[in-house]
């Protein structure tokens, strides 16, 4: 599922190394981890290409867009944004420059055609399944073509990416993002993903084995591995036997100095027995969990083609908690999908009261053309809409204030990842995945170490170092 916390907007470094008369790109990234991870290895295919990257618009020879479409006016954005860069590009070229602007991502997959239509400024359109070919694209288009790569080739694109250079993995950090599944075929009534993104596909065991060993010989401790529906990942085990996500995740967590393994992002209708073993069994495996659930109204649920019931929901809670005690769980919810009722909003809160979430996203119903929900009858007027996202995060923002609360005094192992705003600070991460700042001199960036939670404000929390 897409139901990666859609919130992150970064500018990606391909962590380049220098040549000479590199080429140089800035990559702007927007939606959820799978493209952030994406972004890397499209960075990965362009310094094998020549390119070198940088973090201002200005110094690009090369401007790589990669969008989200998961929501309202996606595309409309995009538009207006290639409108400013053809601005740039003009003035550019007016200075015998040779400025060259590619799209991809879930909304270049979308609209194709349309962005070299609609958008002089673009060279390149490339969606998610073929950015391997990036480099290609690019060759055609300095040669004068505008160039659309938006198919579901056969090809695995991963075969087609070089391995992301030990430098460049180090210049990430040392928790990494690896995708070890893509696609959707669950057709959530409400979601594009299975349109842009695909059919589910999983990576092989032993290519995530693989690219997991080079992360940690890179000095990577935390690996979150990545899919629209992570936990509907399968494949062949080394031992000749159909594996699920449990089975991958303890074959990872043999890896010598992988200290910290995550996911994201799950359906409930894939939390098997053995996922949620592994959870009991595997100190590695972090206690924290994105399970979105979208509404607790059974028949918002039906609409929602979600497969599952509220109540289903909950017991699969109950099982998870049983297995591991100390587990998060954060959520994503819709409000005002078509024909939601008061009632079924407030079966929405109670599912939210009985759960108990340590964080959340949620949001308003937006239309996404094409996808069924979009020709259903009794849209919910946007006043309601408003309304009720207003309440439902007022319950939200108060547990995960309260997650945040119980935390004090605890001690808590903080894998060190960043340096602090300011240099007598070092920002860690607890299991839960809280930032946490400590005082620089608690260790060093990779190290993990032990802290006593001292101090909460609203986004971060803050520690002291606990002597063992
Ligand atoms: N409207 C509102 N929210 C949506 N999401 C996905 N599609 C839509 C939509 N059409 C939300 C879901 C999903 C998260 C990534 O984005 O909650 O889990
Ligand atoms: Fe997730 Fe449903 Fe969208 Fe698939 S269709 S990515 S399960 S929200």
């Amino acid at each position: 599922m897409t139901n990666v916390p859609p919130t992150a907007e970064s500018a990606i470094l391909a962590g380049a190394e220098p040549r000479t008369n590199t080429r140089k790109v800035f990559i702007k990234t927007y939606g959820c981890q799978m493209n952030v991870y994406d972004s890397e290895r499209m960075g990965d295919a362009l310094t094998g290409d020549g390119y070198q990257a940088v973090d201002t618009v200005e110094a690009a020879d090369l401007i790589l867009i990669n969008t989200c479409h998961i929501r309202e006016k996606a595309a409309e954005k995009v538009y207006s944004q290639l409108g400013r860069l053809a601005k740039l590009k003009k003035q550019r070229n007016a200075e015998g420059g040779d400025l060259m602007v590619a799209v991809a991502g879930c909304v270049a997959q979308a609209e194709g055609q349309e962005i070299i239509r609609r958008a002089p400024v673009v060279d390149v359109v490339i969606g998610p399944q073929t950015y391997h070919r990036l480099p290609q694209a690019l060759a055609k288009a300095r040669q004068g073509e505008r160039v659309v790569e938006t198919d579901f080739p056969a090809e695995d694109k991963f075969d087609g990416l070089p391995n992301t250079s030990a430098r460049a993995i180090r210049a990430r950090g040392v928790a990494a993002f690896l995708t070890v599944q893509e696609g959707c075929d669950k057709f959530c009534t409400f979601c594009v993903v299975p349109y842009t993104r695909g059919a589910e596909v999983s990576r092989p065991v032993d290519r995530i084995v693989q690219e997991a060993q080079r992360l940690v010989d890179a000095g990577v401790r935390e690996i979150t591995l990545l899919g629209q529906n992570v936990n509907a990942w399968h494949g062949k085990g080394a031992d000749g036997r159909e594996w699920g996500l449990g089975e991958l995740v303890r074959r990872l967590a043999e890896i010598d100095g992988l200290v910290r393994i995550r996911y994201t992002t799950s359906h409930p209708r894939d939390m098997d027995d053995s996922l949620i073993a592994a959870h009991r069994d595997l100190p590695e495996l972090m206690p924290y969990l994105h399970l979105p659930v979208q509404s607790g109204s059974d028949a918002i649920l039906k609409a929602m083609n979600r497969r599952h019931t509220a109540d289903e929901y909950v017991r699969l809670v109950e099982r998870i908690r049983a297995a591991r005690p100390d587990i998060a769980l954060s959520g994503d919810f819709i409000v005002g999908f078509p024909g939601e009722t008061d009632a079924d909003f407030e079966n929405t809160m109670d599912l939210i009261r009985e759960v108990n979430y340590a964080a959340a996203f949620s949001f308003k119903y937006s239309i996404r053309p094409g996808t069924p929900g979009a020709g259903m009858e009794d849209q919910v007027a946007e006043a309601v809409k408003t309304e009720r996202l207003a309440r439902l995060q007022a319950l939200l923002s108060e547990q995960t204030r309260a997650f945040g609360r119980q935390c004090m005094g605890k001690t808590v192992d903080l894998l060190l990842e960043k340096p602090g705003r300011n240099t007598h600070q070092i920002v860690g991460r607890s299991p839960w995945l809280q930032p946490v700042i400590v005082d620089a001199k608690a260790g060093k960036i990779g190290d993990i170490v032990s802290v006593r939670i001292t101090e909460t404000d609203s986004s971060s929390l803050f520690a002291e170092r606990v002597e063992c």
